[in-house]
């Protein structure tokens, strides 16, 4: 009845951002992504039988809105099982929380992982990339390492929005610099973000109609190993996504100072011939994708940006994986 998993963050490189079902938690739009290798959410999930309700323990401590989360996402698994046990739930990252760096992605990927397997249930990847979905879009692309599209999907119970796998992390070892910038947790959520922009922005229509062109432009490159063109269509992705995003009411400005300034840095670098661009998510931390050969050379020069509180770096990693119990504490 106990299980442990690990699972990382992925970075959207054609950005997910808007839901068309917001109880099944399906996507306005698909949606592919690149996880990470060197930040981690390490869970260990045990069920209780007789226990009321969950107990759950993030990073040591204790958090309500999250906690509600994470029994909702457990709900799923226990239906799934046909149980109504309590579960113990403790959790740890090794990257900042719920500062744009993705950790509800890691977090219920691993979860559903562990989850899973605490209760003997036999789920097929993409079985649990549904679930993980369910409890945060961005969680069912955690679920597979590498290269990693999640599907728009066109069935009414969601089954087929699920994520794939396009291409492994060796296959194509892109290497990723985070620039931190600042860590506080972030002011409007993503959950909370999207559904405002959907009612607000006006950009919302074109949005959607481009973003299938786009993710077949993604995929052409990822599969021709072309860095030019991947660069190119993913900083399209994240300032459509951001421009969309800003022109909310009000307007959602997830950025600050630092934040832009790492990105013309970027832009300076690639102009110089150093392969690297950049992507934001809901936050304002800026994650820099580069060839192996310029990470040094990448992370100076944003380390060298005012406003930036430390560079994190990180190759492309596995999907979500069993782990030993005492890895979760250790
Ligand atoms: C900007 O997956 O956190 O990172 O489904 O509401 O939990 P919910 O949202 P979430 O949104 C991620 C948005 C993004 C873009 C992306 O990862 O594709």
């Amino acid at each position: 009845m106990r299980a442990a998993s690990q699972a990382q963050p992925n970075i959207a490189l054609v950005k997910y951002w808007g839901k068309r079902d917001a109880a099944l938690n399906l996507p306005v739009v698909g949606s592919l992504s690149i996880t990470l290798e060197s930040l981690w959410t390490r869970t260990d999930v045990r069920f209780v039988p007789g226990q009321q309700g969950d107990r759950v323990s993030l990073n040591g401590r204790s958090d309500e809105a999250e906690a509600k989360r994470i029994s909702k996402c457990l709900d799923l698994l226990r239906a799934c099982a046909g149980v109504d046990y309590g579960a113990e739930v403790a959790s740890r990252n090794n990257f900042p929380t719920a500062a744009g760096l993705a950790s509800s992605a890691s977090g219920f990927a691993a979860l559903v992982h562990a989850g899973a397997r605490a209760l003997g249930l036999e789920l097929s990847l993409a079985e649990q990339s549904v679930l993980a979905r369910r409890c945060s879009g961005s969680a069912a692309r955690s679920i597979f390492g590498g290269y990693v599209e999640w599907a728009h999907g066109k069935l009414a119970d969601g089954t087929d929005s699920v994520a794939r796998p396009l291409l492994d992390a060796e296959a194509w070892p892109l290497r990723v610099a985070v620039a931190i910038t600042s860590t506080a947790a972030k002011q409007v959520g993503s959950t909370e973000g999207m559904r405002r922009t959907a009612e607000t922005s006006p950009y919302q229509s074109a949005w959607i109609e481009t973003q299938e062109a786009d993710l077949g432009v993604a995929r052409d490159a990822i599969r021709a190993r072309d860095f030019d063109a991947l660069a190119r269509i993913s900083e399209y992705s994240c300032l459509k996504m951001h421009a969309l995003a800003l022109a909310a009411q009000p307007g959602l400005l997830y950025w600050n100072g630092a934040t832009v300034e790492c990105m013309h840095r970027v832009r300076a670098l690639r102009q110089q011939g150093v392969p690297v661009f950049f992507t934001v998510d809901a936050g304002p931390q800026l994650k820099a994708v580069c060839a192996p050969s310029a990470i040094e050379q990448v992370k100076a020069a944003l380390r060298d940006v005012p406003g930036v509180l430390e560079v994190l770096d990180t190759g492309l990693g596995e999907g979500a994986r069993a782990i030993a119990l005492d890895w979760v504490e250790a």
